[in-house]
């Protein structure tokens, strides 16, 4: 916006706001200037500082990307090392980077789960895990779960559980059955000719919903009886979240395909990965290697950054400590909700990633603002808007977390000042 003079000058924020309103999502812009977010500026470690110079802890932690936290050292310096030498690959030569990183991800992965796709986010990862099945297994139909949230492009949008993503988009792609998540008998029923069932380990998106213990188990079991794929996306859940490296490593349990992304790339640049056992994928790709690609997919910046994060993920013990901070995150959700059952009905989470399920979804319209007035940003989950998410970086401390209840108490007190009892909804 030109400024004439004698006008006022139009803040950053204005500027920010209008571009945003008239160029890239007006009622988007609108939503969240109500909900009274600020002009995001710079961001270290938990936190993130506005245009006004506000820092605020970041407890929504772009929804599970930053697992090492923003701008990680380790991480930010092997970027800037490798954008002296090559930024993208030509794609006609070997790229050193793809190759060790693919072999450093055979490492870290469970069980012998060995050939990485790259691609460039978790719902790329997901499309590329659907048609490896497919090829793979020669059948078409893919089992998938209610509530689930798999990504919103159409093979992935097909798989995710929640109809209002995904009715406007009809018809969507055949051969699609979705079942309860966490029930062993329907999977049964439905796996018959299935190419492929996939599956989160903890259903993020969905409102934090973990599994009934031996679920995971059961499932291997079921795909193996039926010869059908075991596709674990572990998009939100991979590299440290719940506090196992793997979602799956709750029950050891080695699936045939894997989706990563979020985490992986450290949280400095987007990537997304889908890693499968070396016979599935040469049953599907073995004679057409260039059936499925991606232009910019194992990028070098890409690379660097997810070789660095691995590093920062073992050096840092990061995994153990998502384990030991989650539960005292957990502690302090369930501590807040037995003082206000009015307000929150229950506090569940593994690892660091935690929900808080309201009683009236009412609440977080107030709550999410209030926190963020304070200082902090939380966020509801994507399928389920009665469950706020807290999902900090893995690095946080005991302090931060003291700090962030602190807040999020507060904005419990003033849902309640404000809105009073609501009914149950
Ligand atoms: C489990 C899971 N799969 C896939 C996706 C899609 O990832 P992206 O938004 O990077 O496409 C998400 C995103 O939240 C996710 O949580």
């Amino acid at each position: 916006m030109i400024a004439r003079s004698g006008d006022i000058q139009p803040s950053l924020f204005d500027d920010v706001y209008a571009s945003y309103k008239d160029f890239v999502n007006p009622p988007l812009a609108r939503f969240m200037k109500l909900a009274g977010a600020p002009v995001e500026m710079r961001a270290s470690g938990c936190r993130i500082w506005d245009e006004a110079g506000r820092s605020y802890l970041d407890f929504c932690g772009g929804y599970g990307v930053f697992t090492l936290g923003h701008m990680h050292p380790v991480v930010v310096d092997a970027v800037r090392a490798q954008l002296e030498t090559m930024a993208l690959s030509s794609r006609v030569f070997f790229n050193e980077k793809m190759g060790a990183l693919a072999a450093a991800l055979a490492k870290l992965a469970p069980g012998n789960l060995q050939i990485t796709f790259f691609s460039n986010s978790g719902t790329e990862a997901v499309e590329a895990a659907l048609k490896l099945a497919r090829l793979s297994t020669k059948r078409t139909k893919i089992v998938s779960t209610q509530n689930a949230y798999h990504g919103k492009t159409m093979g992935s949008l097909t798989a995710t559980g929640r109809d209002v993503f995904k009715d406007s988009f009809e018809p969507l792609i055949p051969q699609f059955e979705h079942v309860v998540f966490g029930d062993l008998e329907a999977l049964d029923r439905a796996l018959l000719d299935a190419a492929a069932f996939i599956v989160e380990p903890v259903q993020c998106e969905g409102g934090v919903i973990i599994p009934p213990d031996g679920y995971l188990r059961g499932v291997r079991d079921l795909c193996d009886a039926h010869g059908a794929l075991l596709i674990a996306d572990e998009v939100q859940t991979g590299l440290g979240r719940t506090g196992y490296v793997w979602g799956v490593d709750y029950e050891s349990v080695v699936p045939d395909i894997m989706t990563v992304a979020k985490g992986l790339s450290g949280g400095v640049v987007p990537i997304g990965a889908t890693i499968s056992k070396l016979d599935v994928w040469m049953r599907a790709f073995g004679k057409s290697p260039l059936m499925h690609t991606s232009t910019f997919g194992g990028n070098p910046l890409a690379c660097s950054a997810g070789l660095a994060a691995i590093k920062v993920l073992r050096d840092e013990n990061l995994v153990q400590r998502s384990r030991m901070l989650g539960d005292y995150l957990l502690a302090k959700a369930r501590e807040l909700q037995a003082k206000v059952p009015d307000v929150i009905e229950h506090a569940r989470g593994r690892g660091l990633v935690v929900g808080i399920e309201l009683t009236s979804e009412g609440y977080g319209g107030v709550i999410i603002p209030e926190c963020l007035k304070l200082g902090m940003t939380a966020a509801y989950t994507l399928n389920q808007q009665k469950v706020i998410r807290l999902e900090p970086p893995l690095i946080v401390t005991q302090e931060e977390i003291d700090e962030a209840m602190d807040i999020f108490a507060q904005g419990v007190t003033k849902a309640k000042e404000k809105l009073g009892r609501l009914a149950v909804r």
